[in-house]
Formats: C-alpha cells, structure tokens, sequence
C-alpha cells in the first residue's frame, strides 16, 4: 500500500535517507534498507577524497543537534565502489549525490558516479558551511544551476536527477 513509483522507479514505501546522515558504504545503507527505509541517497561525493573537519562534526545538546561536517566523502572510485556493493545486497533505488568546486567538476563527477549502478543523481549546489572555500553557493545562481544542469546532463545516461537546495528540489 505504501509502495511509490517516484520518476517511474518503484520505491516499496516513500521515505527516503536523506544525503550524509549515514555515509555511503554498502553495507550502511543497506542496513537503513533493512530497517526499513524505500530507498537510501548516499554522502555527497567529490572527485577526490577529503578529509572533512576533524571530530567531532556534530554535536548534541537537549534540545538541538548541530553539525559541521564539511563534506567528508572517500571520491568518485571508492563511490562507484560501495555503489556496486550495495545493488549487490538489494534492489532498492539508490540516489547518488555529488558536489564540486567548479562548474566542469560535476560533469567531469556525473560521468564518473554514473558508471555505478545508481538509480537516481542528486546535485547538492548549497552545502551551507564550505562558502569560504567553494565561494558563493551554486544555487544562488540561476545561470550556475543551468550551466551545470546541461553539464551533468551532457555526461550521463542517467535520466532522474534533481538538484537539491536547502529550500527547493527540483525534479
Ligand atoms: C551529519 C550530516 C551530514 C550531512 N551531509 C550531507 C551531504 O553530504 N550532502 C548533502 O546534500 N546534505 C547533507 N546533509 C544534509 C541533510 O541531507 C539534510 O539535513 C536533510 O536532507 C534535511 O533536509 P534540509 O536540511 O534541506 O531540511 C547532512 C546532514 C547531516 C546531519
């Protein structure tokens, strides 16, 4: 009763992990399916690996929980990696999410993430908390948000992606 065809993917009930609260190995987002959820997005990635912030990212008080990871993610390769394995373990859709620095980057991301078997791309274009290094957030711009719309489009097969906003997704 709960089953969702979203962008003619068949998800067994709507709710969806949300992008970085579980990383993006295998067996994490499998176990998110386990317990439950229709389908999982993973941990934005870069082309190259990054650090992020050292521990601790996020911290919890009694009545909010505060986190500052700056994007930690292992790259593309190791993505496509974890990617594989997780289709390996079940068949639910799987919504891969890619950042970068330049409009170039997330065509040069899109060509290399969409070699995994992922059924869905995420465009994060407004990580809040990395301005001081990426500069002003791509989705302030209507002509950056195109530019790489056309860009990523250009590179993969993949015909369901959205970019993602803080206050606005589009399909
Ligand atoms: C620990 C943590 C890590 C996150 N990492 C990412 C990330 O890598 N990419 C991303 O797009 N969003 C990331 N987010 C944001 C969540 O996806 C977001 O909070 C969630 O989708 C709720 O949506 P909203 O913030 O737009 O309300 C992260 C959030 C948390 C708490």
């Amino acid at each position: 009763m709960l089953q969702t065809n979203f962008l003619e993917k068949q998800f067994s009930n709507p709710l969806t992990l949300a992008s970085g609260i579980l990383g993006l190995t295998a067996a994490s987002l499998h176990r998110i399916v386990q317990n439950g959820a229709g389908g999982v997005t993973a941990k934005s990635v870069s082309l190259e690996p990054r650090h992020g912030h050292p521990n601790p990212v996020i911290i919890s008080k009694e009545r909010y929980i505060i986190n500052a990871v700056w994007l930690s993610n292992p790259g593309a390769v190791e993505a496509v990696e974890e990617f594989v394995k997780f289709k390996q373990l079940c068949s639910a859709p799987l919504i891969a999410s890619i950042f970068g620095k330049s409009t170039d980057e997330f065509g040069k991301l899109a060509e290399k993430i969409s070699v995994a078997p992922i059924d869905f791309l995420e465009l994060n274009l407004s990580c809040p908390n990395v301005s001081h290094e990426f500069g002003q957030r791509f989705a302030f711009s209507a002509e950056a948000v195109t530019v790489i719309t056309k860009k990523v489009k250009e590179k993969t097969k993949i015909r369901h992606y959205y970019c993602r906003t803080r206050n606005l997704r589009v399909a």
